[in-house]
């Protein structure tokens, strides 16, 4: 094979210490016809969606099925399953003394050859691995050849294909830092002072040159300068460096703080340097029956969700303005964890969270010996579990942001003592390659995981659903806590709203769409409210994760049968990650530092006059009046938290304010909200939209870095002529992008549309789609072009953004 891509790497001197990012390969599906592509690439998100992809005749057993099916889309509609080729090459003035690969995933089953021969392999497409190069390197050009493969039916969800995260290749001096060795972590904390310890490993000397070696740690604070430093620290005969560095007036990190110092390891030995430079979260963690979980010696409850990895129209390619994205709109919200369901996360969205302050329980599986689906994970298990957790923790374990490991989510062995023998061994390894944080899984099954003792092995017993048996599991339960692992599953369609407005979990409308009223669920699982109410009445509860945060590629429940339909309806948001009303229900309760008003449904309903259009508030104040123009509707006050009893409708009336009987006409709702006094606090008012005038665009970012990479997301709506937005538009619209930047994708967060992400142009949903621009390597501007096919009486629109080095 024969590679066309050059990526220049000048290894000058052959002892000094380089990371290259290796972007730049040629792609190829059949090994014949090649494209230049960077990475990380998704080979599948350019579709076309088609239900033949991914067809499939099962029952969905998890979802408590018993008869197989037909099943459409539940791995997204788009073309992943089959084999990629990406092929690179490395030129190298001199041969490195030592060279490594790191694949921070590949999807799937990479095999890594250079210069034609086979240097590594993993099974796992969401695991880092490293692969040694020296046997294989020659001087001069270097061929790197990947070759991935990915079977049907091995995933429940979207997992995309190819090089989806970044690959770098690592050259150090033969003496050097093993590139996963170094362990830094906080053994005490407060205000006043804090102790870390380090550990590291020294590979590739000879037996005895341990005294020739020194090794330094300096911690430097975020404006860089020292804070702490230890010079002299020798290596043991194995190469095991320890040491502790002890920080005065720490600034402590935590979600609302993200304080990160910069720890600078040095090695010099007689034959050169090596230097490994880790960002570090001072911060402590306990988790107990007495005080739940604390951060820096705080208790909290996880306000978390659940995410996959995909990002929407991006599809698996990672890109970290996408992720920076997701976490400012989950922050916002009031969320303050992550749960990266069920594998391994990237390193950039882990560096984006230790940054932006999010805390993560970072997982790895979904599932072990006995498949929840044909040709997933189970077929490797046996042979590469142990060495899976090994890297997911190695890899990670120097993220302050990460608060807990999984070792899985509804495992089936969960009623088994061979799936306890499991649980425990998996918890070990992570316990032994990180004794700082402890270890959960998601379990759906509680009577079955609590007789075979499967719960009362981990730290933390995590459930999934199912929150009426919480009161009878914690009785069993020596841990004295537990957390809800994955919660709700409400599912909604943003800005679809159905009537009469029904409690049920048999969602089935023609149009393939779930109401935005939030009173959807699926059989397994429950509202928004019920997961609140044991938050805030148990105390032994230690928070949750919301299934999930954001639509993702596959799993269409409830329409696994319904083609089109081929994302997830449970998201908070959509998968264009634009705010479904349940996002301001969350938010209210959540977001303690600024309040939210929330009025739904929108008010622009022609054929509904004279008909009952209920109107939900969603709020952080406990009493609202409405007034549909100008006439009150009622005042009404939330209930009181003795008031809500049992789990039950009535509790849909503590955490939202409802008015069932609105007679809908056209006008103005408006909603007045009052505080704990009684007195006016704020207000919200939505208007009936008249007939399209004008188009309209803002933008997340005002300004782009130039690196070929940034991103900015761009919400496309129209307006009538008094700047009311048209709720129900669905208008196609076509961009086009020109100067310092290119259009990368579309989404409108219709889970039944078969329009591309990669085309530019696409319908409105619910009024709205989000298109997503990349900016050049060079500085300049970069100008978006909007234009109205369905109504070419409306003017196109133009939006320039700067884009800066
Ligand atoms: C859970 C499962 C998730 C997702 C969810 C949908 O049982 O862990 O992966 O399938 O159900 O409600």
């Amino acid at each position: 094979m024969l590679a066309a891509v050059a990526t220049s790497f000048n290894c000058v001197n052959a002892q000094e210490k380089k990371v290259d990012d290796l972007k730049r390969w040629e792609f190829s599906r059949d090994s014949i016809n090649w494209e230049p592509v960077c990475i990380p690439h998704d080979w599948a998100i350019a579709g076309p969606f088609d239900k033949k992809w991914d067809l499939q005749r099962v029952a969905i057993v998890q979802n408590g099925e018993t008869d197989a099916t037909e099943k459409s889309g539940r791995s997204g509609a788009l073309p992943w399953i089959g084999k990629g080729y990406y092929r690179t090459t490395v030129t190298l003035e001199t041969l490195p003394q030592h060279a490594e690969l790191l694949f921070d995933g590949a999807m799937s089953e990479p095999v890594v050859y250079i210069n034609g021969k086979e240097a590594g392999r993993w099974a796992y497409g969401y695991n880092a691995f490293r692969v040694d190069c020296n046997p294989y390197l020659i001087e001069g050009e270097n061929v790197i050849n990947v070759c991935l493969k990915n079977v049907e039916e091995s995933s429940r969800w979207y997992p995309g294909g190819g090089l989806y995260r970044p690959v770098k290749i690592i050259t150090s001096p033969k003496i050097h830092f093993d590139m996963w060795g170094s362990y830094v972590r906080t053994v005490a904390a407060d205000h006043h002072r804090a102790g870390i310890a380090i550990s590291s490993k020294v590979v590739g000397m000879a037996p005895g040159s341990e005294k020739d070696l020194h090794v330094s740690a300096v911690l430097f604070d975020a404006e860089g300068k020292e804070v702490a430093r230890k010079e002299d620290i020798r290596p043991n005969v194995d190469g095991d460096v320890s040491s502790s560095l002890i920080v005065s007036a720490p600034h402590l990190w935590s979600p609302e703080t993200p304080y990160l110092y910069t720890l600078r390891l040095k090695l010099e030995t007689p034959g050169g340097t090596d230097e490994q430079v880790l960002k570090v979260g001072i911060r402590t963690l306990s988790y107990s029956a007495e005080r739940g979980f604390e951060l820096n010696g705080k208790s909290r409850k996880f306000k978390g969700v659940c995410l996959h990895h995909d990002l929407g129209p991006l599809g698996a390619a990672v890109n970290r303005a996408a992720l920076e994205r997701q976490i400012r709109i989950l922050k916002d919200m009031g969320c303050d964890a992550i749960r990266t369901s069920h594998n391994m996360p990237s390193t950039m969205q882990m560096e984006v969270c230790d940054s932006m302050g999010m805390m993560v329980m970072a997982e790895s599986f979904d599932m072990w010996l006995y498949p929840k689906c044909k040709n997933g994970y189970a077929r490797f298990f046996s042979d590469w579990a142990d060495r899976d957790i090994e890297n997911m923790v190695l890899n990670h374990r120097n993220h302050p942001s990460i608060v807990m490991w999984s070792v899985g989510n509804e495992i089936p062995e969960q009623w088994s003592a061979e799936g306890r023998e499991i649980s425990r061994r998996l918890q070990d390894i992570c316990h032994r390659l990180d004794p700082s944080r402890p270890v959960t899984q998601g379990m759906d099954r509680a009577e079955d995981a609590l007789n075979s003792g499967f719960a009362q092995v981990m730290d933390i017993p995590g459930f999934n659903y199912r929150v009426h048996k919480y009161d009878n599991n914690i009785k069993q339960l020596p841990q004295g806590f537990l957390l809800g692992c994955e919660t709700a599953s409400t599912i909604s369609s943003r800005g679809v709203y159905k009537f009469p407005v029904v409690l049920t979990d048999h969602t089935d409308y023609p149009d393939g769409q779930c109401s935005s009223y939030d009173t959807e669920w699926c059989s397994w699982s429950n509202l928004p409210d019920e997961d609140f109410y044991m938050m805030d009445d148990r105390a032994w509860t230690i928070g949750q994760f919301v299934w999930t945060g954001f639509d993702y590629l596959g799993e269409p429940t409830p329409y696994d049968e319904y083609w089109p339909s081929r994302s997830s309806y449970f998201g908070i948001c959509d998968l264009a990650g634009l705010p479904k009303d349940r996002y301001y229900l969350y938010r209210s309760q959540w977001n303690t530092s600024a309040h939210t008003i929330h009025l739904l449904p929108h008010w622009t309903w022609p054929g509904r006059e004279g008909q009952v259009t209920p109107v939900y508030c969603y709020t952080d104040y406990p009493e609202a009046e409405l007034f549909v123009n100008g006439v009150s509707q009622g005042r009404v006050r939330k209930l009181d938290r003795t008031d809500a009893g049992e789990l039950s409708k009535k509790l849909l009336d503590r955490y939202r304010i409802r008015w069932n009987d609105v007679v809908y006409e056209p006008g103005e709702l408006k909603v007045v909200v009052f505080d704990d006094k009684g007195e006016k606090a704020g207000e919200q008012v939505v208007h009936t939209a008249g007939k399209a005038a004008t188009l309209k665009m803002s933008a997340d970012r005002q300004m782009l870095r130039a690196d070929g990479e940034d991103l900015v997301y761009v919400t496309i709506s129209l307006e009538d002529k008094n700047g009311i937005e048209i709720p129900d538009a669905t208008d196609l619209i076509a961009v086009s992008v020109s100067g310092a930047g290119t259009f990368r994708g579309i989404c409108n967060g219709d889970a039944t549309s078969l329009e591309s992400f990669t085309q530019p142009q696409m319908h409105l949903f619910s009024g709205k789609l989000v298109v997503t621009l990349q900016a050049a390597n060079q500085p300049g501007v970069v100008t978006l072009t909007v234009k109205d096919k369905t109504n070419r009486r409306i003017k196109p629109l133009t939006l320039s953004i700067p884009v800066r080095e």
